[in-house]
């Protein structure tokens, strides 16, 4: 399918699917959004509020890879926490890189990042890599239905595309999967705030918090393994 970039309302670019007219992030700001959703509301809220242990490592799942501005992000805030982030990024539609060289995160976010964030793109898949002090990276080419990791996740971030384009990423057996996945005391975050998603996450066994969402959107979903 055809892929063009975009400009969203906070300056940052992503990538719009012509056909869906869908985009990887909200088109009022990409860096906004990821932030929010992300940073906020699934690391610093898991690291805050639910991990006892200052010492132990946050393994993270993100569904969708990407431009990979989730993970870069996190790998930003690793540094802050002096924390280190085992991250695995599933994608099955890698992102080729005469698009990742006309993206401006590290222009907005940090220059003083730009080896790492082209390291993110440029390390291998299938391949656990040191992408920066606390940030251990990996890239894992497959659909999302052949996950089978099992009790693995303290965080995932589930930033597939919306249910409109791809209802059937939206369903009781996606969450009952990313449940497996995730260990005890454990949190999922995603920008979908709909009625239905919100159910079939319930119906796995969650416990979902609506939260505000981003700019320009009213909600967002939190749901907790207990
Ligand atoms: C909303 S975009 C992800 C945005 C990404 N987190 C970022 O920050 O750029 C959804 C991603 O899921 C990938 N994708 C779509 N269907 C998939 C599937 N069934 N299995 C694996 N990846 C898929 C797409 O190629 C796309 O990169």
């Amino acid at each position: 399918m055809k892929r063009k970039i975009i400009t969203t309302g906070d300056g940052s670019k992503t990538i719009q699917i012509e056909d869906w007219n869908e985009q990887y992030h909200s088109i009022h700001g990409a860096i906004n959004e990821a932030n929010h959703v992300f940073i906020k509301h699934g690391l610093l809220f898991y690291s805050e509020c639910i991990s006892k242990s200052h010492s132990k490592p946050i393994n993270i799942l993100e569904i969708g890879f990407g431009t990979g501005l989730n993970a870069f992000l996190t790998l930003i805030e690793a540094e802050k926490l002096k924390k280190t982030i085992n991250y695995v990024g599933v994608e099955a539609y890698p992102v080729r890189q005469d698009e990742i060289d006309v993206l401006n995160y590290f222009d907005l976010i940090s220059t003083q990042h730009q080896t790492e964030f082209e390291l993110l793109h440029t390390s291998p898949w299938d391949e656990v890599i040191a992408v920066s002090k606390y940030f251990q990276l990996k890239k894992e080419e497959k659909f999302f239905k052949d996950i089978s990791a099992i009790s693995e996740f303290d965080i995932v971030y589930f930033d597939a595309f919306g249910a409109r384009v791809q209802p059937e990423l939206w369903t009781e057996d996606i969450f009952r999967l990313m449940y497996h996945t995730m260990k005890p005391n454990s949190v999922l975050v995603t920008y979908s705030a709909k009625g239905s998603v919100r159910r079939a996450m319930q119906s796995v066994g969650f416990e979902v918090e609506r939260l505000e969402g981003p700019p320009n959107k009213r909600h967002m979903l939190r749901a907790i393994k207990r």
